[in-house]
């Protein structure tokens, strides 16, 4: 979800308001996604670097998230919506942490996936499930497995990853997960992401032949 900080100071506005069009926008997204048929959506709200964001941008995106969380309990849970957290939790706010909790819990039978990574890195990601790698037995240290100690196993592998602002970059953002996802880049940046702008990612994502290393 990129571009909130340059949003903002285009508009003379202070980047945590950048942040606030930004949640707006992802409540859009979340409509316009689960309208396209997609199961999972995986946003990057907080990176293990933004820790290095000024102290007030920090305790304000913190704020903004735990506002977000309470706020929305009732409606994700209506909607059928499972909220989880990816991402090293322990370096959040603890009470942050415990309204994380409790949203999980509360939207735990839901199906349709909003995933929010939070203090998360893929590098960090990838070193969390090393170590765990490490543990099991020779035989064991395969790629599955190896999967099997990432944050949320569970999931697949995302098949369209969309960066906004105009970035070519991956920016430390699902590193081993990304292996044969198709990237989607535009100049938008993200609280001016629309509807038009969503649609045209999915239809580029619909455009292209997907061999993953294979012949058709
Ligand atoms: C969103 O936008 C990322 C975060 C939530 C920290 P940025 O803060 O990266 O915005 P730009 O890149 O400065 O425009
Ligand atoms: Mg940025």
């Amino acid at each position: 979800m990129d571009g909130n900080g340059r949003w903002a100071l285009e508009r003379g506005k202070k980047r945590l308001d950048g942040h606030r069009a930004g949640a707006a926008t992802l409540e859009r997204v979340m409509h316009w996604a689960k309208a396209a048929g997609v199961e999972i959506l995986t946003v990057y709200a907080f990176s293990t670097k933004n820790w290095k964001l000024p102290q007030d941008e920090v305790d304000g995106l913190m704020k903004l998230l735990g506002w977000f969380i309470g706020r929305k309990k009732k409606q994700l849970v209506k909607d059928g919506v499972r909220f989880r957290v990816m991402g090293r939790k322990a370096d959040l706010p603890e009470k942050l942490q415990k309204s994380i909790a409790d949203l999980e819990a509360a939207t735990a039978a839901g199906t349709w996936q909003l995933v929010v990574c939070l203090s998360y890195g893929g590098r960090a990601e990838i070193l969390d499930a090393a170590k765990k790698f490490a543990e099991l037995p020779a035989t064991e240290r395969d790629e599955a497995h190896f999967k099997n100690c990432l944050y949320l196993p569970d999931l697949p592998d995302p098949d369209l990853i969309i960066r906004t602002s105009g970035e070519f970059r991956v920016s430390n953002f699902l590193l081993w997960e990304c292996a044969y996802s198709e990237f989607y880049i535009t100049p938008v940046l993200w609280p001016d992401f629309s509807e038009a702008d969503f649609n045209a990612a999915i239809a580029s994502f619909h455009s292209r032949e997907r061999r993953m290393g294979g012949h058709k």
